[in-house]
């Protein structure tokens, strides 16, 4: 059912990085992302922003742009463990023919863009700039205390396809879901935990979301009053709920120019090579686990473009039960 992993990667990626996103208001994402999440600043200028998690050393996770066409996604980062692994990473998609460019990028080490076989932009980097890790700095914590980028999920035209090309990656799934042999959700790791990057289908390549751990679960609930409190009630997209796969907490908030962020209670260690991927199928599971409502159909249709890549329709269009849908079946049902 999912794709043969290599366990041996031509290169070796190690964890999910960091995220670029472009905005309409430099200020007013900033304050969201301050205020609402908890994030701190590293740096600034008047074009960008950069932040961290409070458990971060490593200098950016997210890096907010002004721009005129706020609301896209530049890149989404992974780190390599060795500087060397960047130009076996140059010469491996090169060889498959597909985009790498040396690029320079502030606060890090060598860095190299390329695009893997949907078009997801991303970037890699071996090293970045230092800071203090802020998670004992309780004097300077706000928002729901985000402690660390834990993940990305993507679209895909076809989830099978992009799994098995991370798979060839090194990226091991923890859980997938399926429907009648299908593979609907490919939930894939490198760091040892549950996830670095999941795969669902629908238009792409776009970033559904990023997602940050918080250290309690309470700290999920100051995130949503907090939203409230700053002017973005409406922000609060999906939950508080917990997750079927994973089986964590978590909210989903919509920032000011949509991109969505998830809160979330952090996962279960995957380290052990004799681990095997949990399987869920999609038939009998809202992937809310046992309580909670299905998520509005928005949850699942709308997400980050990257800036300037075309977009690709999914080989089968996902018919997902989203709130909408479960109410009118139940005002069916009660009509008899
Ligand atoms: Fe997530």
């Amino acid at each position: 059912m999912l794709p043969a992993v290599n366990l041996r990667p031509a290169f070796n990626i190690t964890r999910t990085s960091h995220v670029i996103l472009t905005v309409a208001d430099l200020r007013k994402s900033r304050e969201f992302y301050t205020d609402v999440v908890g994030l701190v600043v590293s740096d600034e200028d008047e074009n960008s922003c950069y932040l961290r998690g409070l458990a971060e050393a490593c200098h950016h996770s997210l890096v907010l742009v002004q721009s005129q066409d706020g609301g896209k996604c530049r890149r989404i980062g992974f780190r390599v463990f060795f500087d060397e692994d960047l130009d076996i990473a140059y010469q491996y998609f090169r060889g498959r023919g597909l985009p790498a460019e040396w690029a320079e990028a502030p606060y890090q080490g060598r860095t190299l863009h390329v695009s893997d076989p949907i078009g997801t932009r991303i970037e890699l980097c071996a090293t970045m700039e230092t800071r203090q890790r802020m998670y004992l700095h309780k004097e300077k914590h706000k928002g729901a205390y985000a402690q660390r980028l834990d993940h990305f999920q993507i679209h895909a035209p076809d989830t099978y396809a992009l799994c098995a090309f991370y798979s060839e990656l090194g990226f091991r799934n923890s859980e997938y879901l399926t429907h009648e042999d299908k593979l609907l959700g490919a939930f894939m790791y490198r760091k040892g935990t549950c996830l670095d990057l999941a795969i669902v289908p629908g238009l792409a390549p776009r970033l559904h979301h990023l997602a940050y751990t918080v250290p309690e679960a309470h700290d999920i609930f100051t995130g949503c009053d907090l939203a409230g409190i700053y002017g973005y009630p409406s922000s609060v997209e999906r939950g508080p709920g917990r997750h079927g796969p994973g089986g964590m907490l978590f909210v989903y908030l919509i920032d000011p120019d949509g991109h969505r962020v998830e809160l979330f209670n952090s996962h279960y260690q995957t380290i052990d090579i004799e681990i095997e991927p949990v399987r869920w199928d999609a038939a009998t599971l809202s992937t809310n686990v046992r309580w909670g409502l299905p998520a509005l159909a928005r949850w699942y249709s709308v997400a980050t473009e990257f800036e300037g890549v075309p977009l690709t329709e999914p080989v089968e269009k996902p018919n997902p039960e989203t709130l909408e849908s479960y109410i009118r079946k139940r005002e069916e049902a009660a009509q008899g």
